[in-house]
């Protein structure tokens, strides 16, 4: 049994290894290649996803898998293995048996044709041109809602999209916890606005990107950023990739009027850079579909955690006051912590998501939740999707965008056919949230503790211990029983934001 548990392993590691040259190649095309790149990339990602299929979608596989009595009635396989191995099947068994449903022919016209729709989404958003994106955004519907029919014929194909970034979630479940937070959301931003709004004006003076970067490289050595397996470099949109267990990327970008954007940013995919470079489950398992996040929520939860529990806390700030004036200089002479904190925490609807403040993000995530899972199941039309999205803006947010830039155009998501991934982020918070209460329990005065470069040191210890090193071994609810006891609920984060905005705004 070890043998061919051995022999799984190393095809596993082969798949991992093409797709991670694929994660190079995708860096590239976001930080330093040339545009006119574009179409020669498309190819060249299209061939290394086509092989990274074929490679994990070898016929040898399931018959290892069947030989180690891995079946769609038991996943994890024969009971006499160790839990790790049983835990190694399941996962296994789940991503073969829906990889080898999708042709090879089907992986590599998706990954074609949402290289060409990123590329037609980025101009058809820099000109708020819908029309532009709309057939763009037909096909890969098309193409996506095809996989879905090839994975599951039987299952609504939202539900079958879900089960990529939120295993074990539907939207019928997603729903029920959005209704709960979006009541809850609404009642809060209600009280918030009756008070007097804080003043954010220090955080929009000018600010050189020199500094910027520096203030960013300074915040990742503060947080464990480990240098000799991780970098930060430049990009349109901020995010984290993985070119291999030891090498991991972080982007940022850089507004000379808004420079928290860049802070925040640093230390939100510095949280997704340390759950990827914590994933270890055992050594036999190291670059294997083992070593891997249990979901793009909890992969959000890690993110968010950084960014807004301790990146927005006045603990973290106050005892390092002093270092932040001297990095920026001029731009916070004679600003106080406490001013700078609620500047930093101020609530206000707007129409961008990536900009949008902790409570109404709920709000932006809720819209698309609802667009996208109307377009999948064919409630609403491609062309349809502006004025439907203008009008859930209207209702949730109580504005409206004046173009579709900065209103249906403003996310890639859907671009590369990412249907049923915008859930992850509202549930990355709740995680976040429910995981703090439990770590609360092992780390006295965890809140204050966030002051020093040891406090953060034992809170990412914890993490390490209890979260990142479990890796996919437990899908996520399963993990957030393990580490909390109960299962998610909405309710920590609301109490979370409650507290910490009654001290914001004064109720
Ligand atoms: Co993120």
């Amino acid at each position: 049994m070890n043998d061919k548990l051995e022999r799984l392993r190393f095809l596993d590691r082969e798949r991992n290894l093409v797709a991670r040259i694929g994660a190079v190649l995708g860096w590239d095309q976001e930080t330093y290649m040339p545009s006119a790149g574009v179409a020669e990339r498309a190819e060249q990602l299209a061939m290394i996803e086509g092989l990274a299929h074929e490679k994990g979608t070898l016929p040898e596989i399931g018959e290892l898998l069947a030989a180690l009595g891995s079946t769609d009635s038991n996943p994890a396989g024969d009971e006499a293995l160790a839990p790790l191995d049983r835990a190694y099947l399941r996962t296994l068994h789940r991503g073969y048996t829906r990889a080898v449903k999708i042709p090879k022919a089907l992986v590599e016209e998706l990954a074609r044709a949402g290289s060409l729709a990123q590329a037609a989404w980025a101009e058809a958003r820099q000109k708020s041109e819908f029309k532009a994106f709309a057939p763009h955004l037909s096909k890969m519907l098309e193409l996506r809602l095809r996989v879905a029919a090839c994975i599951d014929p039987a299952k609504k194909p939202y539900d079958v999209f879900l089960d990529d970034f939120e295993p074990g979630s539907s939207e019928e479940s997603i729903a029920k916890v959005f209704g709960e937070l979006r009541t809850e959301l609404v009642a809060l931003l209600g009280k918030i606005r009756s008070r007097p709004q804080v003043d954010d004006a220090p955080i929009h003076r000018h600010c050189p990107e020199a500094a910027q970067v520096a203030l960013s490289e300074w915040v990742l050595d503060e947080l464990s950023f480990p240098r000799d397996r991780a970098r930060l470099d430049k990009s349109a949109h901020p995010f984290t990739t993985t070119l291999g267990a030891d090498d991991v990327r972080i982007t940022s970008r850089y507004h000379e009027d808004f420079f928290v954007s860049s802070l925040f940013s640093a230390m939100h995919e510095c949280g997704h850079a340390l759950y990827e470079l914590g994933m270890a489950p055992s050594p036999e398992y190291a670059r294997t579909s083992l070593a891997d996040s249990a979901s793009f929520g909890i992969h959000e939860s890690q993110s968010r955690m950084w960014e807004n529990v301790v990146g927005r806390s006045e603990a973290f700030w106050k005892s390092r006051w002093p270092k932040l004036q001297a990095t920026l200089g001029e731009t916070l002479r004679g600003v106080s912590v406490e001013d700078f904190v609620r500047a930093v925490n101020k609530v206000e609807p707007s129409l961008i998501r990536v900009e949008a403040d902790e409570v109404t993000y709920g709000l932006h995530i809720i819209l698309r939740f609802e667009i996208e899972s109307a377009l999948v199941s064919g409630r609403l039309k491609v062309e349809d999707v502006p004025a439907a999205w203008n009008a859930k803006c209207k209702e949730l947010l109580g504005i409206e965008p004046a173009n579709d830039g900065e209103g249906c155009l403003q996310d890639v998501h859907w671009s590369f056919g990412g249907f049923g991934y915008f859930p992850s982020y509202s549930l990355g918070n709740l995680y976040a949230a429910q995981f703090w209460n439990a770590m609360r329990k092992d780390i006295p005065g965890l809140d204050a503790s966030v002051a020093s470069k040891a406090g953060l040191e034992a809170i990412l210890a914890w993490l390490r211990n209890n979260i990142h090193s479990k890796a996919a071994t437990l899908l996520p609810d399963e993990l957030v029983l393990a580490v909390t006891g109960e299962s998610l609920s909405a309710r920590h984060f609301v109490k979370y934001l409650e507290e910490k905005y009654g001290r914001v705004y004064g109720f």
